[in-house]
């Protein structure tokens, strides 16, 4: 068993917040411990609470829209996120996602950085706010903060943070959302250029 396959088998029991409780599960990660990019994530929405994996929801179809124009294959990427259990609240029979407070982000820190250290990767992607105050440990503004290369903030490790892609959904129907793609697209090829 290797190191990743503990920590996930851990995560699934990982009673350090009371999000658990009402989540159907942990949602770990996916991709390869060898790659050298890891994009993070907010935490586990809907689709991914009930599917038990990252990125498979409507957040992760703007991803892989965002990846293929940088040029990134999803299976060359780590992905995971800031908090594994799906925060929510239930308005009738709808699931309505919850923005993880800083202590969910703080009683999962231990797992992202249990996986920081097993992967080892050239550059760290944070994808929103929640995943950059986990990665960097401060609060972070992402319209101020996007697509430059933070070198200083974790031993080994580069740091890009941009949006998350969900931010980008509402969009859709409007003009701006291809701009929009294309500035993603440009932070993750950019983050796939550092070494
Ligand atoms: N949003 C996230 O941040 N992570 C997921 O896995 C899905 C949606």
């Amino acid at each position: 068993m290797t190191r990743l396959d503990e920590l996930r088998e851990s995560v699934e029991g990982c009673r350090n917040c009371e999000l658990y409780r009402d989540a159907t599960q942990a949602v770990f990660s996916a991709g390869r411990a060898s790659a050298s990019i890891m994009l993070v994530g907010e935490q586990p929405g809907d689709r991914e609470d009930l599917e038990g994996e990252p990125f498979v929801g409507p957040a992760g179809r703007v991803l892989d829209e965002a990846l293929e124009l940088a040029g990134v294959a999803r299976s060359d990427v780590y992905l995971t996120n800031a908090v594994k259990h799906f925060r929510f609240e239930q308005r009738g029979k709808r699931r309505i996602h919850q923005k993880p407070g800083i202590t969910h982000i703080e009683a999962c820190h231990p797992w992202l950085q249990s996986e920081l250290e097993v992967v080892r990767p050239s550059t760290v992607v944070c994808l929103g706010a929640t995943a950059g105050r986990s990665v960097l440990g401060r609060p972070v503004k992402i319209g101020a903060e996007r697509g430059q290369v933070i070198d200083d903030a974790l031993p080994g490790a580069a740091v890009v943070v941009t949006t998350h892609p969900s931010s980008l959904l509402r969009l859709r129907d409007r003009g701006d959302y291809a701009d929009e793609l294309r500035h993603l697209a440009d932070d993750l090829r950019l983050a796939a250029g550092v070494r």
